[in-house]
């Protein structure tokens, strides 16, 4: 599968994000050859840049960023000849006429079709101004070529402002042109989740409250802010990771098997799941999340600040960096069955995983009673998925221990590709099954916006339960709080 002749536009495409994710992502493609014969690339910023300074500027970044793929001889060369650059204000008409000009000079070697991907690498207050821009000069029009608007994260602070924001987007696009990207859904690892769910018949039949005790949803990030606390300290771990990154992994494990491996049928599916969770209004946030901040601790044997002390963060700061939920999803399938989800910074390693926990056998017969099994997606790193059950131990003795059958990814010999490849050219291709719609992120937004709602609201009170931040240290596993949150019958797992 190819992509039509295409140009891919990028507002910010000098940012970290453009530079660090989508230009190494773009080239890895183009390199396979698999972004068609005609491609280019238009960069769009506030500064002022000549097309040469552009292709400068992104071929030292290629040269430099850690996700570029093996560069091939002559490659940055031809690449080069893609690039073009528009500089100027976003609030003016000016730019996006030259934009504009820009996909008319593209067209005769694109086969007469004016086909473009705009993407927004900006800050999100620039989304709907660029979205109004793009409109005022016709550029959403598809009469000539397909035009579709790539949608960066967060979208919206909270669920008012991420219903303002669709509709503001949606007076000028039609849903089916927008493609709001999460990148975890990119992830091979979250898409296998899907092919081992439902291309697989022994799983589904235990995948329900007859056999499942609980699920532990698990993304924890040993890194801390890592410079970018102007974006952090109004996002939050909630905004950052939790309403989209977690959500998106919940309503892939717990949604019923959609009737069709498209777009809408798996869309369709993960809202109606997402509907099912329990409300968690302001008054319950108290029994079922926890909030932390992290204080100084260690790392890897070095010593690393606090939240708190990191540059540009401001005194007293009470943005969370670790959230624990529980979730409870009122449906036929779940009902009974608790979710358990926890993110975090500067936890002691890097590891997301979903584990699906199983209920004892019935009957203990054996000495030492029995474990749960578990079945646990990694979705990254060592990536693969393994199997947790009780076996008996070599010898005289009725003993059993539990031992762990295990995929490992690496077994396919392939190396993972980024997340962005894989997104970028399912946008290219028209392809939405990996991108949420806007009931998704409004459901989504729905069930966490309580939590911000009570915590926002503490802090400002400074009421009883403002939090006391630092309450975990640097690489540790969150606060104690969220041990009480699972417990006292169920443990975090320990990864
Ligand atoms: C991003 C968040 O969306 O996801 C970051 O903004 C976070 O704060 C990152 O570090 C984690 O992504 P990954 O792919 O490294 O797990």
């Amino acid at each position: 599968r190819a992509p039509e002749p295409t140009t891919l536009v990028i507002f910010g495409a000098t940012g970290d994000l453009a530079t660090r994710k989508l230009l190494p992502a773009v080239f890895g493609l183009w390199q396979d050859g698999l972004l068609g014969s005609a491609f280019n690339i238009v960069g769009v910023g506030r500064q002022d840049m000549t097309d040469e300074q552009f292709q400068e500027f992104a071929l030292s970044a290629l040269k430099t960023s850690k996700e570029t793929d093996e560069i091939r001889e002559g490659s940055l060369e031809k690449f080069r000849g893609l690039l073009y650059y528009e500089g100027g204000d976003f609030g003016a008409d000016d730019i996006y006429r030259r934009v504009g000009e820009e996909l008319d000079r593209a067209q005769t070697a694109h086969g007469g079709r004016k086909n473009a991907l705009f993407y927004l690498s900006v800050p999100p207050s620039l989304f709907e101004p660029i979205s109004a821009g793009l409109g005022r000069l016709d550029l959403q029009n598809e009469a000539e070529g397909w035009r579709r608007l790539v949608i960066e994260k967060p979208f919206g602070r909270n669920l008012s402002s991420a219903r303002a924001l669709n509709d503001a987007i949606h007076t000028v696009w039609d849903e089916s042109q927008v493609y709001r990207i999460d990148h975890y859904l990119g992830k091979e690892t979250v898409q296998n989740l899907m092919a081992i769910r439902f291309g697989n018949s022994i799983f589904e039949p235990l995948w329900n409250r007859g056999y499942v005790e609980h699920v532990q949803i698990t993304a924890a990030e040993d890194l801390g802010l890592e410079g970018r606390a102007g974006y952090y300290e109004e996002a939050g771990v909630v905004r950052d990771m939790l309403q989209n990154h977690l959500m998106q992994l919940f309503a892939l494990t717990a949604m019923e098997a959609p009737a069709a491996f498209d777009a809408d049928a798996i869309r369709d599916e993960k809202v109606k799941v997402l509907r099912a969770v329990r409300p968690i209004p302001p008054e319950r946030v108290g029994q079922v999340a926890v909030r932390g901040q992290y204080g100084p601790g260690s790392l890897y044997g070095q010593d690393v600040p606090g939240y708190a002390e990191e540059p540009n963060v401001k005194p007293g700061s009470v943005t969370p960096t670790y959230v624990a939920l529980k979730l409870e999803v009122d449906n036929w399938r779940w009902q009974g069955v608790p979710f358990y989800l926890r993110t975090g910074k500067r936890l002691p390693k890097k590891v997301t995983e979903i584990a699906v926990v199983f209920k004892r056998p019935p009957l203990g017969i054996f000495p030492g009673g029995a474990e749960r099994n578990v079945l646990a997606f990694r979705i990254q790193p060592d990536e693969g998925v393994s199997l947790k059950f009780s076996s008996k131990m070599p010898g005289q003795e009725m003993v059993l221990r539990e031992v762990v059958m295990d995929f490992r990814y690496d077994a396919f010999g392939a190396q993972l590709e980024s997340p962005y490849s894989r997104l970028l050219l399912d946008a290219m291709l028209g392809d939405a099954t990996l991108f949420p719609r806007e009931d998704e992120v409004d459901h989504a937004w729905q069930i966490v916006s309580g939590i911000l709602q009570a915590w926002e609201g503490e802090d400002q009170a400074n009421g009883p339960y403002a939090p006391h931040f630092p309450n975990y240290p640097a690489g540790t596993w969150g606060p104690d709080e969220a041990d009480a949150l699972i417990g006292p019958d169920r443990r975090w797992r320990r990864l």
